[in-house]
């Protein structure tokens, strides 16, 4: 299991963000698993801001922001999508993944050195 974060709820919560992109571009796989992406993205960064808010994160604002763009583009796919054929599922999940991987060992990363620091204190 890949590693990305000492704080437990993040670091769990990543993990399950990465395996539903997986399960997107499983054969036969319909818009199901997009919906469960959105509910689950939502209760992940819908958490981060909260800690952000509380803890007065000073970069909450771009944050928030990258956070927007990737709910505007699972809605999009929402949209769009009677259930994808499985070669636009690869691409959806291949974006995506992508993505995340680079919110969550970038700017994730500065939000979690963050709040263990705020906690330290
Ligand atoms: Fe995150
Ligand atoms: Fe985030």
């Amino acid at each position: 299991m890949r590693k990305t974060s000492d704080i437990i709820w993040q670091d769990a919560q990543h993990q399950v963000l990465f395996k539903i992109l997986d399960l997107i571009k499983e054969p036969g796989a319909n818009n199901q698993v997009l919906f469960r992406l959105r509910d689950y993205t939502e209760n992940h960064f819908a958490l981060e801001e909260q800690y952000m808010v509380e803890l007065d994160f000073p970069d909450r604002e771009a944050h928030i922001r990258a956070h927007d763009l990737f709910r505007e583009e699972i809605e999009q796919l929402l949209v769009k999508g009677e259930d994808p054929d499985d070669i636009f599922r690869k691409i959806i999940s291949t974006f995506l993944t992508e993505w995340l991987t680079r919110h969550v060992f970038g700017i994730d990363k500065e939000l979690e050195a963050f709040i263990l620091q705020s906690s330290r204190k």
